[in-house]
């Protein structure tokens, strides 16, 4: 897979490709992760990136040009399969969408800032509107971060246990079990019996009962209740 990230500040988004998982899968080359800085295609001597908003009211708005210099440059180097702008005003991430993002090859994710970008653009290039949550964040750099962090780790061999992300909060419309580690006891809290017993049968129906029972307390809207 390959994301190509389109920001005014892509040095917000730096440190989660360089550590831990999203780094080993960018060093296996699982995933190629790459920036493009909009103020390269920005107008003029100052390179200009935003202006006011027609119609007035706060803030600036990201100009068309410099972004469909841009977007249209990375779509004349290959194939696209979504180029997916970051903005609290589009779909909630789900783990249905980072699934059905992982199994395509070439992604664009563009970070609005400031008030946000140009209608325009919108209608000329983005194919899918993405926020992380009804909150609104500085821009969408952090937002990218997450979903590129959803999608790589489903990527075949991002993780070293392939079991690990089938059984995932969400990935069965359920949220998981609780879980324990060593020791079996700590100060009077013991581990459920069931779990020591070795019964794999009894375990994983176990498993099953206890996601079922939390995702009721927790969240029944994903039961339909
Ligand atoms: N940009 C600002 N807030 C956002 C959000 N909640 N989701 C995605 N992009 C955003």
């Amino acid at each position: 897979m390959r994301i190509d990230i389109v920001s005014v500040l892509p040095e917000l988004m730096q440190s989660p490709f360089e550590t831990s998982i999203l780094k080993r899968a960018v060093d296996k080359g699982l995933v190629e992760v790459h920036f493009h800085h909009l103020r390269e295609w920005g107008i003029g001597k100052h390179r200009q990136i935003d202006d006011e908003p027609y119609g007035g009211g706060a803030g600036m708005v990201m100009l068309i040009e410099p972004l469909d210099a841009c977007l249209s440059e990375l779509k004349s180097q290959r194939d696209y399969d979504e180029v997916i702008y970051l903005t609290p005003d589009g779909e909630t991430l789900t783990q249905r969408i980072a699934n059905t993002l992982s199994i395509q090859k070439n992604l664009i994710f563009l970070c609005g800032h400031y008030k946000g970008i140009d209608q325009r653009v919108r209608e000329l290039h983005i194919t899918k509107e993405i926020s992380i949550g009804d909150f609104v964040l500085t821009g969408g750099e952090l937002a990218a971060c997450v979903l590129a962090d959803s999608v790589i780790r489903l990527l075949p061999g991002v993780l070293n246990d392939e079991q690990s992300a089938l059984t995932d909060s969400f990935q069965d419309g359920l949220l998981s079990p609780p879980i324990y580690t060593r020791p079996a006891e700590y100060k009077g809290l013991k581990v459920p019996e069931i779990l020591l017993s070795g019964n794999s049968k009894k375990i994983e129906d176990w498993h099953y009962e206890e996601a079922l029972r939390i995702t009721r307390e927790k969240r029944p809207d994903l039961l339909g209740e």
